[in-house]
């Protein structure tokens, strides 16, 4: 069986973001009922309940081991339950719980793809300060080409370009170039149920929904509800888009693809930003999801396929 865990669900920052006094950080800084907390988004996958991928490494990933058992070391004196981490994208809430995993006996075995380890050799330099510590036992990620992750047996994995944004120290700052944001489909091969995840996702293409039909549960870029959230809270000058998410509402929104799915595939938005109102469990963009069949994931939330 497909087990997937939800690490962390929240957007670049968490929730509640450490400088945010919007009225969602706030609700939930206060004890909001109706807010639960969630640390930066990651999900680690198993066949097995013994070996997991991380998939991304989240600089709240000292936490989520904390608050995940079948990660922590059981087995030797230093141990763990992550076989093996891939990385989908460059960006700092993706990428720098590499740093925490430093302590890790042997080279850290890890999947992305070159213009990723270019990015973490170069602008966030990870890979080079990490040689110092365990070191990185990097496996190119190759791009619609089906894969296996020796540990992870059991699994199949397929690595899909996608368009969305490179982050701002990379030479491909709003150049999307194919490889510098992946989705990822994971197939159980004894039962054929797949996932596609997809926390950055800024256009649809053929190729992604094509993924995203054929799976059993669909696990997509939740970031904001409008394109132009952000700058009507005067948060930022960014539009949703030009970040590289796809904002759920509107024409050619997230809503309106996940409509379009067969019935039978199960519909979870993930790496939810705090200005989201989605975060509020009472709020009427929450009901108005909950009629569409979409979840929004939360941290320690588990899948099986
Ligand atoms: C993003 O998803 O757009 C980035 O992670 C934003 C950030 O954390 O700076
Ligand atoms: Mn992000
Ligand atoms: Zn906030």
């Amino acid at each position: 069986m497909l087990k997937i865990h939800v690490l962390g669900s929240a957007a670049g920052g968490g929730f509640p973001q450490w400088n945010c006094n919007c009225p969602q950080c706030s609700a939930v800084r206060g004890g909001s009922k109706h807010h639960q907390a969630r640390t930066q988004s990651s999900i680690a996958v198993t066949a097995n309940n013994t070996d997991w991928l991380l998939i991304n490494a989240s600089p709240d990933v000292l936490q989520q081991i904390k608050a995940f058992p079948a990660l922590q070391p059981a087995r030797a004196l230093r141990d763990t339950g992550i076989a093996a981490v891939l990385l989908m994208d460059a960006q700092i809430d993706h990428t720098t719980g590499l740093l925490m995993l430093r302590e890790h006996r042997q080279k850290l075995p890890l999947y992305c793809h070159p213009l990723i380890r270019e990015d973490l050799s170069t602008g966030n330099p990870l890979f080079k300060v990490l040689s110092h510590y365990c070191d990185i036992d990097w496996h190119e990620l190759q791009l619609q080409t089906a894969f296996h992750v020796p540990a992870l047996s059991g699994l199949q994995f397929e690595a899909l370009p996608l368009i969305s944004n490179a982050p701002p120290y990379s030479p491909h700052r709003d150049k999307p170039q194919p490889g510098d944001n992946v989705g990822l489909s994971v197939k159980d091969e004894a039962s054929g149920k797949t996932l596609f995840y997809a926390p950055g996702l800024g256009q649809m293409e053929p190729h992604v929904w094509q993924a995203m039909q054929h799976a059993d549960c669909v696990l997509v870029d939740g970031t904001l509800w409008t394109d132009d959230e952000m700058i009507a809270l005067g948060a930022s000058k960014k539009t949703s888009r030009s970040m590289g998410h796809m904002p759920q509402t509107g024409a050619d929104g997230m809503i309106e693809w996940l409509d379009k799915l067969p019935a039978h595939v199960r519909k979870v938005l993930i790496h939810i930003n705090n200005t989201n109102p989605i975060l509020d469990d009472s709020s009427p963009q929450r009901q108005t999801l909950t009629a569409h069949g979409i979840e929004v994931a939360f941290d320690g939330m588990e899948i099986e396929l």
